[in-house]
């Protein structure tokens, strides 16, 4: 008789024909198969054919309640009536212009009224070019070449921000990046405010400091808003610049994101995801004196040099009309409550089953994300401690690299539930009591199944 995880996975191969047929075809034609890292999966991907809502469908006709979101760009849901026609239209009157239109504007003046930290906004392609953008800003308004970078928090894929995420802890140069870029960045543990302060002390060479605002990993290694007030006032004091990197929080965890919900000003804010409706896009905004160095007339004035920035999509309209359709609901209605609302109510289920299946696991997060950390050694661990920013941010980590963590997905997904790697979500404000109900059963089911196994 097939024990229950081979059994989970002989359910996953039943249900998933035509997709394993899809991920054997793409292994000749994509490196691995896949398009993003965070795609990979054993034994093999799911092939997505249509989505709506906080629901998804794959090749094989399986439905499922989605938690990736379209990592996390879908606040308001997959295929949005209203996002959906407005792109519509806009498609019909063409995709691209190659010249200024109106849409580009109107989509700044909606970040400069919900982002406080917004005098002036450019638009990027993607949340990476945004990060590299700022970066280059910042050390191009204060003359010093290093960025000081939180452990484990991402950026983007660029090379300034290619190591100290997943691995390259050190700061050591994953392959491809030249050693005189990792040695112009600084990479200081996470929430450790002392370590921080003497990092300034010591050195005067540092631009700026980036941050996910509610932590790495969507919150997983958790930031206090106490450590981010410290930060704003200790780079205050040593004329560093603040960069807020709300590529996951803009628009999610407030309307005004992190710095709206925190009162926290930064210097200069990246922005994606949500921000284009989930359609490609990203941006900068921040301080007037900063962002004019992409201002050709304002640098000719002051006898500065412009710094460089390009992009073929920047602002296209199709991504406009999708932001801007987005960023006016998420202001006009509770989107973001709701969202964090549904993720409160799955921690909450989630936490119940762990409690009757008396399993050491603990799921936690902030606003509309929940995390699941599988607590290899047993520890005595609580939510409160994980979401105090307290715990061992390393522990976390290798938690989430567990063999624990694979199987859990595959159950999940037998169950009809997508989970991000993390392992965790991120909810959207169309999730409803339904969804939540069918998530917290597919994970009793699939634990049940990991412990019958003799996995947990
Ligand atoms: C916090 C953060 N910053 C930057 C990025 C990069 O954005 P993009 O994937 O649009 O390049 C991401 C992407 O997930 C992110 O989560």
């Amino acid at each position: 008789m097939a024990t229950a995880v081979s059994q989970l996975l002989e359910d996953y191969h039943r249900r998933t024909v035509r997709s394993r047929q899809l991920a054997e075809e793409a292994q000749a034609s994509l490196p691995g198969g896949i398009t993003h890292d965070a795609r990979y999966f054993r034994p093999y991907p799911i092939y997505i054919e249509r989505a709506a809502g906080s629901r998804k469908w794959d090749a094989d006709g399986n439905e499922y309640v989605d938690y990736v979101g379209g990592h996390g760009s879908l606040l308001l849901g997959h295929a949005h009536p209203q996002i959906a026609k407005a792109v519509q239209e806009q498609l019909a009157r063409g995709t691209h212009y190659g010249a200024c239109h109106e849409l580009e504007l109107r989509w700044a003046q909606l970040v400069q009224r919900l982002m406080p930290s917004a005098e002036l906004v450019r638009f990027t392609g993607t949340g990476t070019e945004a990060t590299l953008l700022a970066f280059r800003l910042a050390r191009a308004f204060t003359g010093k070449p290093r960025i000081a970078r939180f452990n484990t928090h991402f950026h983007g894929w660029h090379d300034h921000a290619a190591f100290g995420v997943g691995s390259h802890h050190d700061g050591s140069p994953s392959p491809g990046v030249l050693p005189e870029i990792t040695d112009n960045i600084a990479l200081c543990p996470p929430g450790d405010i002392e370590q921080f302060r003497r990092l300034l002390s010591e050195h005067n060479d540092i631009a700026a400091v980036i941050i996910e605002p509610t932590g790495a990993t969507w919150g997983q290694v958790p930031v206090t808003p106490e450590f981010l007030h410290q930060l704003r006032k200790v780079t205050s004091q040593h004329n560093v610049l603040l960069l807020f990197d709300e590529v996951v929080t803009g628009f999610r965890v407030s309307p005004g994101g992190a710095q709206g919900l925190f009162g926290i000003r930064p210097d200069m804010t990246m922005l994606a995801k949500i921000l284009a409706g989930g359609l490609p896009g990203g941006a900068i905004a921040g301080r007037r004196d900063i962002m004019e160095l992409l201002d050709i007339d304002a640098c000719g004035r002051q006898g500065r040099e412009k710094i460089s920035h390009h992009g073929t999509y920047n602002a296209n309209p199709a991504s406009a009309i999708a932001g801007i359709t987005t960023l006016e609901i998420v202001a006009e209605t509770d989107a973001c409550g709701r969202a964090s609302d549904c993720a409160a109510r799955i921690r909450e289920g989630l936490n119940r089953v762990i409690r009757e299946e008396e399993l050491a696991w603990r799921v936690y997060g902030n606003f509309s994300n929940f995390h699941i950390y599988t607590n290899p050694d047993r520890e005595p661990v609580t939510v409160a401690d994980l979401d105090s920013g307290s715990f061992d941010y390393r522990k976390i980590k290798a938690a989430a690299a567990s063999p624990a963590v694979g199987k859990l997905r595959i159950g999940m997904r037998v169950h009809g539930v997508d989970i991000f790697g993390w392992p965790g979500g991120s909810t959207s404000a169309v999730h409803t009591e339904e969804d939540v109900e069918q998530t917290v059963e597919a994970f009793q089911k699939t634990l049940r199944a990991l412990k019958h196994e003799g996995d947990l």
